[in-house]
């Protein structure tokens, strides 16, 4: 029986590790669909064309070493906001939400777009200034120099971006359940998500 977890939020509002927690007590399968905006992000930068690298994509493309760094997550959200990209990934994602014994995907359009039937739907926020020091940390951590003014406008220019495009645009489903982690910690809001989804079990 498929049963899908829709979790979608801002950059660096904590979903990623909220979703990789929430597969791992349920035993369901996990996308981080961000990678493949990444991973088309990516190509692009390497002087690929956008529609063309979403078209081509393939699993391996995923496990490249170097989607997480800062440039790869500002041409990720410069790609995301064309259509013919979007509609490229979408029978992936909805094929894996659907897919027998359960699944959590997460990003910003997985209940309203992806899979609006999700038996489960999270919106994960912090403030601005909380996902800055986190990916500033997480950046850092990784040797990167970026100050951390830079990476709160990055944040911010990107939020702006994925909120106003006209395709799939950032913002919870009506029925999603919000949950602010800029107070909590990784530990109460993993807490906060598995008791917010056992209620829809
Ligand atoms: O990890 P972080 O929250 O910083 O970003 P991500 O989830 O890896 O997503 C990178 C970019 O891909 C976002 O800024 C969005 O522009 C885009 N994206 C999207 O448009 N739709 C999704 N379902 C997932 C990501």
């Amino acid at each position: 029986m498929p049963f899908t977890i829709a979790i979608d939020g801002p950059a660096a509002s904590g979903k990623g590790t909220i979703s990789k927690a929430v597969a791992t007590h349920f035993g369901y399968a996990h996308l981080d669909t961000g990678l493949l905006y990444r991973a088309v992000g990516a190509k692009v930068l390497a002087g690929a064309d956008a529609i063309e690298a979403a078209q081509a994509l393939r699993a391996e493309d995923l496990e490249s070493g170097d989607l997480r760094t800062a440039d790869v997550a500002q041409a990720a959200s410069k790609v995301a906001v064309i259509p013919e990209v979007r509609s490229a990934l979408v029978d992936f994602q909805v094929a894996f939400a659907r897919r027998d014994g359960g699944a959590v995907l997460d990003g910003r359009d997985i209940g309203t777009v992806i899979c609006p039937e999700a038996e489960a739907k999270l919106f994960v926020t912090a403030s601005a200034e909380v996902r800055a020091t986190r990916r500033f940390k997480e950046l850092s951590e990784k040797g990167s120099e970026q100050s951390y003014d830079d990476v709160l406008s990055d944040v911010i220019a990107r939020d702006k971006r994925d909120s106003e495009r006209a395709t799939a645009p950032l913002k919870p489903a009506d029925d999603a359940v919000l949950v602010d982690t800029s107070d909590l910690s990784i530990a109460a809001a993993i807490e906060a998500a598995i008791a917010t989804i056992r209620d829809r079990m």
